[in-house]
């Protein structure tokens, strides 16, 4: 019987979409691929999958998932499967400087970056090249969760934490990329959150404790106070903004949504690079600029969020959108697969 494949490595994150596709009676079946082993000879089974293998993986031991699902959906592809967010999706997912060059092809601006392939020295050398004495980002390009993005006031401020950084600060793929420090006219990033290829909602999340911003309920951080200058700024930079004074929300769906340029550019982006599924982050500058600097192939939704703004259980949250666009897929398959 055909079904609805989900391809993942995080059983914590599946129950939102496993309980949407069991509301909607979805049949559909959990591929964990943490690990496996697949006779590329045989046919896969029917169905449609959803790969949401995430750039994170190697920090819950799952060093090879990555390229054990880029193997799955080769083998996948070569028997003509239909698959949401297919080889060239996971292939952004786990490379930040490939995601730019994409986004840049497809018009949209992104923060001034540069890669490093090299000694902790090469890293230091590059940023004194480009920043000066002025602040920048140190981020894994293949990223995830905001594990390992640190702003430094400077490049000695880089330096003197290169020189202690344990050896698990090591970026997964060995790139290191140094990064504009953009300037959030407020403490507030957005995501964009995309299903089908077309804008579902825009959320906005609070900085101000941290560069954590999963939005998964299971990866919730402690409340600013607890964290601020911890997560954010470890190196002494006073964050942007400071501490709210009152707990709020971290998370808040814009009533607004998005500008309708920004919005035809992002859906082209998706479009043109075959992802159906996706969360996109920006920052809007001081200076009113927006720069685009992830993009989530594997995407987690706040729960809270979606119930304040009364999308929860609907076919407009982001757990019900995907139960729905997988479903509606399914649907158009059966017949083939009959
Ligand atoms: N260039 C930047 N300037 C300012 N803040 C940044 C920049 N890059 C990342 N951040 C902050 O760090 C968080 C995590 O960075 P991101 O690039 O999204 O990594 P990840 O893929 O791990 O989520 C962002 O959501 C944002 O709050
Ligand atoms: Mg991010």
């Amino acid at each position: 019987m055909a079904r609805i494949h989900i391809i993942h490595e995080n059983p914590e994150w599946l129950p939102p979409l496993a309980t949407a596709l069991d509301q909607r009676g979805q049949p559909w079946a959990d591929w964990n691929l943490s690990s496996g082993t697949f006779d590329l000879s045989r046919p896969p089974p029917e169905g449609v999958f959803y790969n949401r293998m995430s750039a994170s993986s190697h920090t819950r031991g799952h060093r090879y998932s990555a390229e054990l699902t880029a193997a799955v959906l080769a083998w996948l592809e070569r028997y003509g499967r239909r698959v949401v967010n297919g080889p060239r999706a996971l292939d952004l997912e786990i490379s930040k400087a490939r995601q730019y060059a994409a986004l840049e092809a497809a018009g949209v601006a992104v923060p001034g970056t540069v890669v490093v392939r090299g000694e902790a020295e090469d890293v230091v050398k590059a940023a004194r090249a480009r920043y000066g004495r002025g602040p920048l980002i140190l981020k894994p390009n293949r990223g995830g969760k905001g594990l390992g993005v640190r702003l430094f006031a400077d490049p000695d401020a880089l330096a003197a934490f290169l020189a202690e950084a344990p050896e698990d600060e090591l970026p997964a793929d060995g790139l290191w990329l140094l990064q504009d420090y953009l300037r959030a006219a407020r403490p507030f990033i957005t995501r964009a959150e995309f299903v089908g290829g077309r804008f579902l909602y825009a959320v906005e999340v609070d900085t101000s404790s941290g560069f954590e911003l999963c939005p998964a309920d299971v990866c919730e951080v402690p409340t600013p106070s607890a964290a601020v200058g911890d997560a954010f700024c470890p190196v002494g930079e006073t964050p942007v903004g400071g501490a709210p004074s009152a707990p709020a929300p971290r998370f808040r769906v814009l009533p607004e949504g998005l500008e309708a340029g920004q919005r035809a550019k992002l859906e082209g982006f998706l479009a043109a690079n075959g992802i159906e599924v996706a969360g996109i982050e920006f920052i809007r500058t001081a200076e009113g600029e927006v720069f685009t600097y992830d993009v989530n192939t594997n995407t987690n939704y706040n729960p809270a969020a979606e119930e304040a703004a009364g999308l929860a259980g609907t076919d407009r949250s982001g757990p019900g959108a995907i139960a729905a666009f997988l479903g509606s897929e399914l649907a158009r398959i059966q017949p083939a697969a009959a």
